[in-house]
């Protein structure tokens, strides 16, 4: 039944093929390209664009402090690298998320403590995780310790995933109650707000993507986002190979990376971020067409946003009553083979093979979630007369 739904949704809306996520470019994204390279400033240490972007990003978001970046992935480690997240660490993180925030914690000899999802939001399970810290954790010396490990806990990663959230209040909250810094991983969650706080903005830094399938694109790229000035420099200067500062000279003072954006990427960026506010008009009205021609179908529920989400639709997500990888792969199979791209939720991370001895607790949210979520097609440009994709 779902697969004959979306076919005659297809059809509907007269596309050949819909592709989970695909971006939407028009006239303007080519001219700020051209004027980019006209000027010659292509690269990432200046350019008009930068400057653009970035202060597009801090008016949208209400974050003191932008750091364009060439990945969200680079900006998660940089958060790391920024708390001074270090050696036998310990960080909580969802199992249910992408792979960056577990490989940027690996990456630093840190490990990586994997944490239940909340059934409804796909974030942290906040309750779970209080009756956890209480019974497994110590609190010594403005630390929170693993009791069986004897490692601090330095640091929790929050994924707002499909641009949906948790209750930030509650987690932001908690992390102060523990002493634990936050991130949010909000690349999926530009135009999103919680209590009409944008996410990114409630944890200690918050990141952004702007990969080819995100709500708006600068072809590669990413955001770091703090309203911490210690936090900001700090960032700023690792993501300039920690050089220091000289008009001539080269001087270096830290193990730093080069992962800012150059101004070509923040060109593309500022002319898709104009439209971001069409973009969400349209994804919502396509949330509403799946709200609509599911309504009667009994084997499915459509994810809906919390009611202090101002959520910005970035994938529509269906959750099977099936509990069965099978039924999940099958449907997505048939689908794909008409060319409409659902997808699973992502391999859960303790399951991969270099997490499998790392620490969690009981993950049986996580478990279900896997089973049963298939994103659906969700581009703004299907709704926008581009009947090319
Ligand atoms: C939740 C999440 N975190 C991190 C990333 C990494 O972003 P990027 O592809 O820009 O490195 C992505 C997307 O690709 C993502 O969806």
């Amino acid at each position: 039944m779902i697969v004959q739904q979306l076919l005659s949704l297809k059809k509907k809306l007269k596309l050949r093929a819909m592709d989970l996520h695909t971006p939407y470019f028009d006239k303007n994204d080519v001219n700020y390209l051209e004027k980019s390279i006209r000027s010659t400033f292509v690269s990432t240490q200046a350019g008009y664009y930068i400057d653009k972007f970035r202060s597009k990003l801090a008016d949208i978001t209400g974050s003191k402090y932008v750091i364009l970046l060439n990945s969200g992935s680079s900006g998660i480690y940089l958060g790391l690298r920024t708390l001074n997240v270090k050696e036998k660490d310990e960080v909580f993180l969802p199992t249910l998320n992408y792979i960056a925030s577990a490989n940027a914690v690996k990456s630093l000899n840190a490990i990586p403590h994997f944490i239940d999802s909340d059934i409804k939001n796909f974030g942290v399970d906040i309750k779970k995780l209080k009756s956890y810290l209480k019974k497994n954790f110590k609190f010594h010396k403005r630390k929170t310790i693993n009791i069986k490990s004897g490692n601090v806990v330095s640091c929790l990663i929050v994924t707002h995933v499909f641009g949906m959230s948790c209750d930030m209040i509650e987690l932001t909250k908690l992390c102060r109650n523990y002493n634990i810094k936050l991130i949010e991983d909000a690349s999926e969650a530009l135009g999103s707000k919680y209590n009409k706080k944008h996410l990114g903005t409630y944890g200690d830094i918050g990141i952004l993507s702007f990969n080819g399938n995100k709500i708006i694109t600068s072809g590669a790229g990413g955001a770091f986002m703090t309203n911490n000035y210690d936090m900001f420099k700090k960032a700023d200067h690792l993501s300039q190979n920690a050089k220091k500062f000289h008009k001539w000279k080269y001087e270096y003072d830290d193990l730093g990376y080069n992962i800012k954006m150059p101004n070509l990427n923040a060109a593309l960026g500022f002319a898709q971020i104009k439209r971001i506010k069409k973009y969400i008009i349209n994804k919502k009205k396509l949330f509403n067409i799946y709200l609509e021609i599911f309504l009667n179908n009994k084997s499915i529920e459509v994810v809906k946003p919390d009611s202090k989400l101002s959520w910005n639709c970035w994938l529509v997500t269906i959750l099977l009553k099936s509990n069965s990888i099978k039924i999940r792969d099958k449907i997505i199979s048939q689908l794909n083979n008409y060319k409409i791209g659902a997808r699973p939720v992502w391999q859960l991370n303790h399951k991969i093979r270099i997490y499998k001895n790392c620490p969690k607790m009981d993950l049986s949210n996580a478990e279900h979630l896997e089973k049963n979520i298939i994103t659906l097609p969700s581009s703004a440009h299907f709704l926008m007369g581009d009947k090319k994709k």
